[in-house]
This record gives structure tokens, sequence and C-alpha cells, in this order.
């Protein structure tokens, strides 16, 4: 295994999960439409070095997709229209906040007795 930095400051996944059984699920409510409103969003605003957007499993909120889940920020939007694309292409623009350190105990290994 290898380990590199990754090169956007922000990482935008798009549940595009179908479901076969009929229940509910982020393919059937318009998913694809977002991911594509979002990917070319992102294009026409100059962040697509800054911001990944990327289709995604299911992030287990399917009666209520589309999903869409933020990393670093930890937001986890759902309900998802295309109404609301502006409102989290303006998110996604914003410098995400700094991520605190780890802290020095918790990346120690812990000790057996
Ligand atoms: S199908 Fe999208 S959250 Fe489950």
């Amino acid at each position: 295994m290898q380990e590199a930095p990754i090169p956007y400051k922000r990482m935008v996944f798009v549940c595009i999960n179908k479901r076969e059984n009929g229940e509910a699920c982020c393919a059937d409510r318009g998913a694809e439409a977002i991911l594509a409103q979002l990917k070319e969003g992102i294009k026409a605003k100059g962040l697509a070095r800054h911001v990944r957007v990327a289709r995604s499993g299911c992030h287990d909120m399917c009666a209520k997709g589309p999903s869409v889940v933020m990393f670093p920020d930890n937001r986890w939007f759902y309900g998802v229209t295309e109404q609301d694309v502006d409102a989290i292409l303006a998110f996604a623009a914003l410098p995400p906040a700094p991520i605190p350190p780890v802290p020095a105990a918790a990346a120690k290994p812990a000790r057996s007795r």
C-alpha cells in the first residue's frame, strides 16, 4: 500500500445507486442529472482542479435521496433537486475549514496489558 495526499480541497460524492428491488433509490430520483449539473457547474466555475465531484454507491439515505455528501466539510445534503445545485456549488466554492490535526494521544498505538 502507498499513501499520497488528496490533490483536491473538497470531494463531493453523489449517490447514483439503483435498487433493483423497486425500493426508493437515488437513481430513480434524478441523481444522474444532479451529478451532471454538479460536474458541469464545477467546471464552469473553474474549480475542477480543487473540487472533485464523483459518483458513489449508497449513502443509506435511499428514501430521502438524491444524497450528496461533501468532504472534508462533513456536509450531507439529501432530497437534492436540480434547483438546489447552485447552492451546493456556491458552498463548494468556499475555502474548506481547516481540519484539526489528530491529537498526539490518538495517534499513538494503544498499549496492551
Ligand atoms: S440509494 Fe442513494 S442513499 Fe441509498
